[in-house]
This record gives C-alpha cells, structure tokens and sequence, in this order.
C-alpha cells in the first residue's frame, strides 16, 4: 500500500504579497517550489492533496487541487475552508509577517527623500489552524538564518505543533527559489537530519517521517 493512501493533505506553499498601494507590494523570495514538490510526492504516496498557493510561476503537480491566493489573510480563508476534512497540514509557504495597516487608495507619490510606512501582523496561519479543535497533525517548517535549531524547537512548542522543519537559509544553493535543499526535522521525542538533495527528494524523505510519525500517534 502507499505510505499515503486515504489521507488527506493540506500544504501551503509560495510566498505571500502584500500589497501597499495599486502598484506596489512587499513579498519575499520564496518559489513555491518545496511546497510543490511536497504536494506532487504526497500524491504519488497516494494522499488527496489541497495545495493552497501564493502567487508562484510553477504548474500545478497532476492530480491535486489547487487555489491561488495573494495575501496572508487570503490564504488564511482558504486554509480555514479546506482544513476539517484534512488529516495532515504541512506549512512551507513564507507568509508575510506584516501587512500594511492600510493599503494607499492611489499611487504612493514621490515626494520628500524619505518614506515611512505603518506595517501591523498578519495571522499567523499554522498557529491558527493548531489550535483548532479538530487540529490535523501539523507540520511547520522554520527558515532561519541563525540558532536554526533553537528557534525552529521554539516555533514547534509556542505554535503547538507537531513537526517542524528547520531550513538554514545561509547555505549556499539552498532554500529560497533554489533547486535544492536540506532540513533538520524535529518533533517531539526525536529529530532527523535530511541532507541536501534536490527538492523532490526531499519531498519524498519528509513525507515518509510525516506518515510514521502520524501513524504513531493515530494508533487506535
Ligand atoms: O518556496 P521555495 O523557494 O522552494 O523555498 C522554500 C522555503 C525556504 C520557503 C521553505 O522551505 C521554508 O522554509 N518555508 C517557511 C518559510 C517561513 O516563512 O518560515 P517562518 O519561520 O517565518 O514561519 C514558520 C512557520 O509558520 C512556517 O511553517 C510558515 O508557513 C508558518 N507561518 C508563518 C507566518 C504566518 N503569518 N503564518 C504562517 O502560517
């Protein structure tokens, strides 16, 4: 049988755009190509798989259902929609940490050599959906570019999850928009390191500690 079958994902993946005023808007340099990678392996292993998307240049993985968001408040509806009929929610997407607290009706004139701007906190999606009743097992995964693993165990307790994925974002080659990466994979009792392979492969090696781990904890 697939290390998969009859469960179903929900992955959130690509980055998140802010937009601050009718032409502008803050984003980061994610691709959307790990969270692809984990959505068309997930399928390969069997799963049903939501793919909740940021706006990303990539074709959607055969046989998942895909829904294109722009903001963090977009992708928050549309985990919230999807996520009591998922089993699992794996979260690779680099959401926007802030939003501008208003977006500018018209075009941000030049004027003055200065430029100040208010941000306030976007949601925080993964501790939105793992603190739900019916919370899924959920993973997270940590881009960091120092103490990877110190946060990365920070962000499993406070966000209450039960998986993270620690991304060192310095290595070369690595991470954002590349072809390739590497994780440290913590959970609760244990940890595995998964050195750097192209993003399909890793895909394939996360998933496979996500259905142990799940099968260990759903033993009924
Ligand atoms: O897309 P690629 O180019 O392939 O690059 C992959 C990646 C580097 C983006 C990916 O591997 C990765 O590390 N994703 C997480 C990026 C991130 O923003 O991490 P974070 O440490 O800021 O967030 C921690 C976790 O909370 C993540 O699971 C994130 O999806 C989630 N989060 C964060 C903020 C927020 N407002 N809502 C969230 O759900």
């Amino acid at each position: 049988d697939k290390i998969l079958s009859g469960k179903h994902l929900l992955i959130t993946a690509g980055p998140t755009r802010e937009p601050l005023d009718p032409v502008r808007y803050i984003s980061n340099h994610s691709s959307g190509k790990m969270g692809f990678a984990i959505a068309d392996m997930a399928v390969k292993a069997g799963a049903d798989v939501t793919l909740i998307a940021g706006p990303v240049n990539l074709p959607t993985p055969d046989g998942c259902k895909r829904i294109d968001v722009t903001t963090a408040d977009e992708m928050l509806v549309a985990c919230e929609q999807a996520v009591s009929q998922c089993d699992i929610f794996v979260a690779t997407a680099a959401v926007a940490d802030y939003k501008a607290v208003q977006v500018a009706e018209n075009k941000i004139k030049k004027i003055g050599d200065e430029l100040t701007l208010t941000f306030v906190k976007n949601p925080d999606i993964l501790a939105t959906i793992a603190t739900r009743t019916d919370k899924p097992f959920c993973v997270g995964f940590a881009a960091e570019s120092q103490d990877v693993e110190l946060y990365a165990r920070g962000k499993l307790k406070n966000k209450k999850l039960d998986m993270i994925a620690a991304n060192d974002i310095t290595a070369d080659g690595l991470g954002f928009n590349s072809d390739n990466n590497a994780l440290h994979v913590i959970w609760d009792d244990g940890d595995k390191h998964l050195p750097a392979t192209t993003k399909p492969k890793l895909a394939e090696a996360l998933l496979l500690l996500i259905a142990n781990r799940f099968n260990s904890k759903n033993i009924v």
